[in-house]
């Protein structure tokens, strides 16, 4: 069943200088609130800069936390979005997921693109029904376009 969810991503810079200490300090507390409120989500930390995605099912539980985000002085946000989606969250499992550099480098789009046309086939989904969602990994891989390389 489709439910509505809100969420927001945002980035900031660092107001002093983010160790590996400082950062899993900043998960474990995030982690411990988030599972606490039902918000899921991610951040990521490169180069004095944090990019988080937060989401959850209650407009004032996210409200409440980018209040609480913009007081915290161990970053400045420098920009922020937030919108409302019909259907399910993109997080889910993740309490406060941490997305390091690697990983973000090894992403493979057109695996993955595979994997969810493979998965799709396996669970007898319409591919029309779904297809948007293979046309937005289409239009993100698109973006990428300038770093990828003609061969
Ligand atoms: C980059 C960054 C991301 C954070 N993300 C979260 C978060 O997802 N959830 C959360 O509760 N606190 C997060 N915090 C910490 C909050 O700003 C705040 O310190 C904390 O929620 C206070 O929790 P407490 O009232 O339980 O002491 C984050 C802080 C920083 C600097």
């Amino acid at each position: 069943m489709n439910s509505t969810y809100c969420c927001a991503i945002y980035i900031s810079k660092a107001t002093l200088p983010m160790t590996d200490v400082v950062i899993k300090n900043i998960l474990k507390k995030s982690r411990a609130n988030n599972l606490e409120r039902k918000i899921s989500g991610y951040l990521y930390y490169d180069d004095g800069h944090f990019l988080q995605y937060i989401e959850t099912d209650i407009a004032q539980t996210l409200d409440k936390l980018i209040v609480v985000l913009e007081k915290d002085q161990r970053h400045q946000i420098i920009n922020c979005f937030k919108s409302c989606f019909t259907g399910n969250k993109r997080f889910l499992e993740w309490s406060m997921g941490q997305i390091d550099k690697n990983q973000l480098i090894n992403l493979n789009l057109e695996q993955q693109i595979m994997n969810y046309m493979k998965w799709l086939k396996s669970q007898n989904h319409n591919v029309d029904m779904n297809s948007s969602k293979i046309w937005n990994m289409v239009d993100l891989l698109a973006s990428h376009k300038k770093v990828l390389q003609l061969i």
